[in-house]
């Protein structure tokens, strides 16, 4: 096992045992979600829900000349876009749904470092707005006064 690879691996491992920033969202929503990490080379965004691996969705490296950033998703563009704010790349994402949901990470490294992580993000749904009561026909059938 290469060193830099072991490195990541534990990297993560810590990170899970500590809180992620919770973001509570409704179905069908757009949302922005952003990465507290800048850096001067490489934003990656990673996706782990509670079936799957961690998956890349995205990265962006930065032009060496033009300073832009470049991107190659590993995922459906339909469903999710990029954002660049200051030095950093927000990820968006398009109609959230139920395999959207669980932990999203986003790394960051400089030229010469590793990719570096914070505190991820855990996606859930808000709950309280995922039952729709329709209060008309409820005063209809005199379930409410
Ligand atoms: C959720 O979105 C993904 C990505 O677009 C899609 O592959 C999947 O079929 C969708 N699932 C549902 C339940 O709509
Ligand atoms: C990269 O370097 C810049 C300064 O040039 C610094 O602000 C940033 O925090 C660094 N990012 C990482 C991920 O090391
Ligand atoms: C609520 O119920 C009433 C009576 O059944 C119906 O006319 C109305 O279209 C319903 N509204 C919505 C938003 O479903």
């Amino acid at each position: 096992f290469p060193k830099k690879y072991i490195l990541v691996f534990t990297g993560l491992c810590v990170l899970q045992e500590i809180s992620a920033d919770l973001r509570s969202v409704s179905p069908g929503e757009i949302i922005t979600l952003h990465c507290s990490i800048s850096t001067d080379y490489e934003i990656s965004w990673f996706h782990q829900n509670s079936e799957q691996q961690m998956k890349l969705l995205v990265s962006a490296a930065r032009g060496k000349l033009d300073k832009s950033f470049s991107y190659s998703f590993n995922i459906n563009t339909d469903h999710y876009d990029i954002s660049e704010i200051s030095s950093s790349v927000s990820l968006v994402i398009k109609g959230v749904n139920d395999t959207d949901l669980g932990l999203y990470y986003c790394g960051g490294r400089n030229y010469s470092s590793l990719l570096q992580f914070r505190k991820p993000i855990r996606l859930t749904f808000n709950s309280g707005k995922s039952i729709y009561f329709n209060t008309t026909a409820l005063k209809k059938v005199g379930l409410l006064l």
